[in-house]
């Protein structure tokens, strides 16, 4: 994706990334730095562990092209409200790049109330095979240069962003997995009927699946926050010491 951007932008263009991210989300968009491009990076808020968002705003001009993004740090657990940076990177004309892979395993993703350009995902988070899965609006993805080997029948999304043949066994596997969610809410489609109702056929049963998960990990993670005030840490809580070695990881990146 970073070199589809590539093609597409000017050196000296900005792209704005966050020190919240998965390392996996940074680096590809360094990479554009060896080619010109700026790459500024959001700065994380101490007290709350969250992105800070007048220095993320204050990063955002006209130049910023890209801003990319995660909706859930695997981290330290900070879910972000994205919706709230793409409305503003909107404004400047960037295009947003979501990464909800760890978002997506836990909640329901509804991506056109976020309204982001691009979203992407790795299925093993959701019960699935290690396979990048990508959602861009149409408009986007009919501008991307992508680097695929050059043949007839790739040249259209969403064939072009596929760099060489098809991993069927990869995309099969992707497909069991949301049958699989979609089975998980068939069987607790009588407690969550209501819940659902808005929906239909298989969107139905995916989302009543994501919902039963998502009840069974609230009581897990209740429990687990009752549990954690007991451990005895006199220094930190276990928030403030993911905090300071992520902090301490980017310091030493940077040095
Ligand atoms: C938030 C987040 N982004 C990105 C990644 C990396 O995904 P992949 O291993 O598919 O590159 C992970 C993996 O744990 C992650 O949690």
């Amino acid at each position: 994706m970073a070199f589809c951007f590539a093609r597409m932008f000017k050196p000296g263009d900005e792209t704005l990334i966050t020190n919240m991210d998965h390392e996996a989300n940074r680096p590809p968009w360094r990479l554009l730095e060896q080619l010109g491009f700026v790459v500024n990076v959001v700065d994380i808020h101490p007290d709350t562990i969250t992105l800070d968002f007048e220095d993320f705003k204050s990063k955002l001009s006209d130049k910023t092209k890209v801003f990319a993004i995660n909706w859930a740090a695997n981290s330290c657990g900070t879910i972000t409200d994205v919706k709230k940076f793409i409305v503003e990177a909107h404004k400047y004309g960037a295009i947003t790049i979501v990464g909800f892979v760890h978002y997506a395993p836990h909640k329901i993703i509804d991506v056109k109330d976020i309204d982001t350009d691009i979203l992407q995902c790795s299925t093993y988070k959701y019960f699935g095979p290690h396979l990048g899965v990508t959602y861009s609006k149409k408009e986007i993805g009919d501008k991307l240069n992508s680097t695929r080997v050059q043949a007839y029948d790739n040249t259209q999304m969403p064939l072009k962003l596929e760099t060489g043949t098809l991993a069927m066994e990869l995309v099969n596997g992707a497909a069991e997995a949301i049958k699989f969610i979609a089975d998980a809410g068939k069987h607790h489609m009588d407690q969550l009927e209501d819940e659902v109702k808005e929906y239909s056929g298989l969107r139905k049963e995916i989302v009543a699946g994501m919902k039963a998960f998502e009840y069974y990990e609230d009581e897990l993670a209740d429990a687990l926050r009752v549990k954690m005030k007991d451990i005895k840490d006199s220094k930190f809580t276990v928030r403030e010491r993911v905090l300071q070695e992520h902090l301490q990881f980017h310091s030493e990146l940077k040095g």
